[in-house]
């Protein structure tokens, strides 16, 4: 007798691991791990939330309208177009089961988040990694790798963890020279990050072609990560792929309603950006002060390169550990001599500048 057998490819994953958010024998801990908003959530969408604690034996609203209208109006979009999920990972999912299997090839790149190829895995197709120039997606490199069995590439621009991202002229060199088969997914989980001028987050290609779609997420400017609220924009034909697709109620009722009110903070989303902007900068700045390479252009996030002589990544993240300080080790994203620090709060950065130096000036 045989025992029930997984499809191909599920094995191969190795499982996701987020960013800790405990150390034992630690009581304080700072958590600069998984790309959270450095402020927390608008105090108007925790009380959205509240709110629907009353209702909460009622189902949610299936198709997300308020929100998706919203969305729409802020950004300029077709709401018809606009698919929400239980987290963009949950939006990338879905592409992946509507656009690939057993045979296909799903292209990322290097140094890409980590969530496509557990997608591409999951439904029996292969992941591509193709190389990065310098920790830059490759444009070049990744018009020749597309072949006839790729059917998906994600580009998530700007890219986690690198912190660097391509101009919207390169973005659009990049899907005029992709076969029009495949689908360019562009995951736009910083956008609100980016004020360079140079930077598009892809909403008008999706206008502009059949081919691509843009993905975005409540968990980062928003800082609603626990919520698990995503939202794609999409072609008409994909839009209805993914309707089909997704569960009926994919979306929470809190999450859909402290969304909305996170959305209609602007205030408060540009506090936060401003404070992010600042933050990043003046970490950087110590980070270069104390010999170390920070290749990071935007985001809420600095990837940091050790230097090959000196104290590596590993020891230094074990030594910040030891002081409460989490910050993410790389070896998974193929970066085993860099860690990647979010933007927190001030008093927080403080903490990890003093830690570092301390370390580092040993
Ligand atoms: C590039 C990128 N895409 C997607 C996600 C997933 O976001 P969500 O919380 O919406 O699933 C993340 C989260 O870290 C990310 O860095």
């Amino acid at each position: 007798m045989s025992l029930p057998k997984p499809k191909p490819g599920i094995l191969d994953i190795s499982v996701y691991v987020g960013g800790e958010s405990e150390v034992p024998g630690v009581d304080r801990v700072i958590k600069l791990a998984s790309n959270e908003g450095a402020l927390g959530p608008s105090t108007k969408a925790m009380e959205a939330y509240i709110q629907e604690t009353e209702t909460l034996h009622r189902y949610p609203e299936g198709s997300a309208k308020k929100l998706r209208d919203a969305l729409a109006n802020a950004y300029g979009l077709d709401a018809s177009r606009i698919v929400c999920g239980s987290g963009s990972d949950e939006l990338l999912d879905m592409l992946t089961r509507a656009y690939a299997g057993v045979g296909d090839e799903v292209m990322h790149t290097e140094h890409g988040f980590l969530m496509y190829p557990i997608s591409a895995k999951g439904v029996g197709a292969t992941p591509i990694a193709v190389p990065e120039n310098n920790l830059y997606a490759d444009v070049d490199a990744l018009i020749k790798r597309a072949g006839k069995n790729t059917k998906i590439l994600f580009l998530a621009n700007p890219n986690n963890p690198t912190g660097t991202y391509l101009p919207d002229s390169e973005i659009r060199r990049l899907r005029e020279g992709l076969p029009q088969h495949v689908l360019l997914v562009i995951d736009a989980a910083y956008a609100e990050y980016v004020s360079c001028t140079d930077y598009s987050s892809g909403s008008k290609l999706v206008d502009e072609c059949d081919n691509v779609v843009m993905t975005r997420t409540f968990s980062k400017i928003f800082a609603l990560g626990g919520l698990r609220l995503g939202w794609a924009y999409c072609p008409s034909a994909v839009a209805d792929v993914i309707n089909r697709l997704r569960g009926p109620f994919n979306v929470t009722s809190p999450a859909l309603a402290a969304g909305l009110a996170a959305l209609n903070d602007v205030a408060f989303t540009d506090e936060v950006r401003n404070y992010t902007e600042k933050w990043f900068d003046w970490t950087k700045q110590q980070m270069i002060i104390l010999g170390l390479e920070v290749p990071s252009q935007v985001g809420n996030f600095l990837l940091v390169r050790f230097p090959p002589t000196g104290k590596s990544a590993k020891v230094t993240n074990e030594f910040l550990k030891s002081r409460g300080l989490i910050v993410r080790g790389m070896d998974s994203y193929g970066l085993p001599d860099c860690l990647r620090i979010t933007i927190g709060r001030e008093d927080e950065m403080r903490a990890l500048v003093d830690s570092l130096k301390e370390f580092l000036d040993q």
